[in-house]
């Protein structure tokens, strides 16, 4: 009744240019926000950002303060101009422009020795920069409307240690009223954070797996690259064994059988169990009202994991159960995630 009535109105639904219109004043809006050294929240195509430009010492501040970040963990800069690498970077190995070149705009973060207009406070007191360029056009109209040889910094718009928003209301639940301005991108295309890859020394190193696979890296660079951050000079907070965490404790199970044996177990102590699977469960478990069964490939699966998890964290259960992924390299990223999340709970005891 009410469509037809206000389709026999006078109403006239906003047009594609009005839409556009009204997100380049929003852009411009945010622009001139990070200007004045207020922060911004806005989408990339791998997580939202919580932004500040770097040459505001007082809004790089606010993001460690309103995170509840250590300030020595270092903050990604991200920029728009592939021309302007040199600008941010004092030393770039041939594999570094290899990787900017194939996989920038994209979700791939370069470690390299930072130029001096890098400022300090960024980097966690580090010699070294984590650079990118997103490639999600909010953010690139973003960095664009901010100017030429100006940069962001951007950790994921979430408190320290919790899971990395993927849509515009995920920040706001994070932090209510504490950002000025949230930039809404719908929900995020990769779903979970950039591959960070070291290129400092003779080496190139992986430190977070991430939107791109080890195997594009490897087969872009024609050679295997290192896999051990823990040996690595470069120091990658972020590789905290506990991180990405949802409120609810979680457990991964090795197997879909071994899964359901500890589902019968936390019920029988009278514990409201979430169940998170990959694989169809057994007939007998068919009717099991509170599984999730997540998609068999790592690109949609990556895409929905977070945003699945505070879903569940929402529904206030007493477990997490999640069947391991599997033991392939595309699904790297995903378990390297799901480890740190269950971390606290492997050794609580
Ligand atoms: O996809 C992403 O990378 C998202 C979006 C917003 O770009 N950002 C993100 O930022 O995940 P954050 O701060 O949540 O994680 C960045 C990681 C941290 O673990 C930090 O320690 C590491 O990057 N990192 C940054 N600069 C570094 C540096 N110079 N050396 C080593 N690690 C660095
Ligand atoms: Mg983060």
């Amino acid at each position: 009744m009410f469509l037809d009535e206000l389709r026999s109105s006078e109403y006239d639904p906003p047009s594609d240019d009005d839409f556009a219109r009204t997100a380049l004043r929003q852009i411009e809006l945010a622009a001139n926000h990070l200007r004045s050294g207020q922060i911004v929240a806005f989408p990339t195509e791998t997580v939202y950002g919580l932004g500040a430009d770097i040459s505001h010492p007082q809004a790089i501040e606010k993001i460690f303060k309103i995170k509840g970040r250590p300030r020595n963990h270092p903050l990604i800069a991200h920029f728009s101009d592939l021309a302007d690498l040199e600008y941010w970077a004092s030393e770039i190995p041939s594999a570094a422009w290899s990787l900017a070149e194939y996989f920038w705009p994209g979700p791939l973060t370069l470690i390299l020795p930072k130029s001096d207009r890098i400022p300090a406070n960024v980097t966690g007191g580090q010699d070294t920069v984590g650079l990118r360029i997103p490639r999600h056009p909010v953010a690139q109209a973003l960095l664009r409307a901010l100017g030429t040889r100006r940069a962001i910094a951007a950790p994921s718009a979430n408190r320290f240690g919790h899971l990395s928003p993927t849509l515009a209301i995920h920040v706001r639940e994070e932090f209510h009223n504490e950002i000025g301005m949230i930039l809404d991108g719908g929900s995020c295309e990769v779903g979970l954070e950039s591959t960070i890859v070291s290129c400092i020394g003779e080496t190139v190193t992986l430190l977070r797996p991430g939107g791109i696979s080890v195997d594009a890296i490897e087969n872009l660079l024609k050679q295997k690259i290192l896999n051990n951050p823990l040996r690595h000079p470069v120091r990658a907070p972020g590789s905290l064994p506990a991180h990405y965490a949802p409120d609810t404790p979680l457990e991964i199970c090795a197997t879909s059988s071994a899964l359901w044996a500890r589902v019968r177990w936390f019920q029988q102590q009278g514990l409201r169990t979430a169940i998170v699977t990959h694989t169809p469960p057994p007939g007998a478990h068919q009717e099991q009202s509170d599984f999730i069964l997540m998609p068999d490939n790592p690109v949609t699966y990556g895409k929905m994991l977070y945003a699945t998890m505070r879903k569940l964290d929402r529904l206030g259960y007493d477990q997490l159960l999640i069947e391991a992924p599997p033991n392939k390299l595309d699904w790297l990223a995903i378990t390297d995630r799901l480890q740190r999340a269950s971390y606290h709970y492997l050794n609580k005891t």
